[in-house]
């Protein structure tokens, strides 16, 4: 580790301990980032875990849903957010006002919608889900109940194909990353090796869910690379997620499956990789950027949370 970033981790560390805060984050941040995080986790144990910590303070290193998530969990708590930038493609697709002209042309639908959403869609939502439960969450609703799903089309239809329910209207959204992957360049990968699992976020288009061995959430999938006796994966999804996969099963190989026109290889989530320890600390130094939600709003969102809490 550099002079630099061994002062920046033990400023982080210090103000942690002096500020009582707790930094939470997700699988897909720099494995920099990860290093200093207290709790490291896929999008539903994150939003568990911010409703549970006694810290005064939590910083989301994550993109910006994650963090308005924590602060509809624990309005008492100070909720930073290093990078306000740091967005969704996903949430970005699906803007809260568009969304509630869309919901009127459905009455009677209950609405399901992916935590990767802003406070004002969840406010719309009767029950969120995230990767981890979205099947779990869908088959909690009678099957005569129709359903709005939004705002993942790929994993609406994932969970459409799994429950064949057809009573199901998806909004047409997608995560920038996990559209991207190309099917050729896993079946080239595939070709090389040929004992290799191929493990896949169910983000990804159909026809690559569809040559998986194994489809689930960031969480799901580390699991299976650890149960399964395989000790090769193509691993389709965000990158950030191999340092983990390597620290906890070194015996094995991960190859990151590329999109079409990759130079690194790998695909990345560029807002995950916009949090680094400079504005980590910066963050913790000044308590800002702090995310502020209107307490009307905040209260709407919370029932959908907190319903897909209680059933996971
Ligand atoms: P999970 O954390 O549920 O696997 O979702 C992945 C993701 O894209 C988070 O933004
Ligand atoms: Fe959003 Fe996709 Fe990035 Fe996850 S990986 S934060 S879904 S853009």
């Amino acid at each position: 580790m550099s002079v630099e970033k061994s002062k920046l981790t033990e400023e982080i560390a210090r103000l942690k301990r002096e500020k009582n805060a707790v930094i939470l984050a997700h699988y897909y941040t720099t494995p920099d980032v990860q290093a200093v995080a207290d709790f490291l986790g896929d999008s539903l144990a994150l939003s568990q875990q911010a409703q549970t910590t006694d810290a005064d303070i939590i910083l989301f290193a994550g993109v910006n849903f994650m963090a308005e998530t924590a602060k509809v969990l624990s309005p008492s708590k100070k909720v930073l957010l290093p990078e306000p930038e740091a967005g969704c493609s996903l949430a970005q697709s699906c803007d809260a006002a568009e969304f509630a002209r869309f919901k009127s042309r459905y009455p009677g639908y209950k609405v399901v919608s992916y935590v990767n959403t802003s406070v004002g869609v969840k406010a719309l939502t009767d029950i969120c889900c995230t990767s981890s439960n979205a099947l779990k969450v869908v088959e909690s609703i009678p099957a005569d109940q129709p359903l709005i799903f939004a705002p993942d089309r790929n994993l609406g239809s994932y969970i459409q194909r799994l429950t064949g329910r057809e009573n199901m209207v998806l909004w047409d959204g997608a995560c920038h990353v996990h559209e991207e992957f190309s099917l050729e360049r896993i079946l080239e990968l595939k070709s090389e090796h040929p004992d290799a699992r191929i493990v896949v976020h169910p983000e990804c288009r159909e026809y690559i869910v569809r040559i998986a061995d194994f489809v689930g959430s960031t969480a799901a999938i580390l699991a299976y690379c650890g149960r399964s006796t395989a000790s090769e994966f193509i691993v389709v999804t965000e990158s950030g997620i191999l340092a983990e996969m390597r620290k906890r099963y070194p015996e094995k190989n991960f190859i990151p499956a590329p999109p079409l026109d990759s130079t690194c290889g790998c695909n990345e989530c560029r807002f995950m990789k916009m949090v680094t320890l400079e504005k980590i600390a910066s963050a913790l130094r000044d308590e800002a950027p702090e995310v502020i939600i209107d307490e009307d709003v905040r209260k709407a969102a919370e029932r959908s949370i907190v319903n897909m809490i209680e059933i996971s």
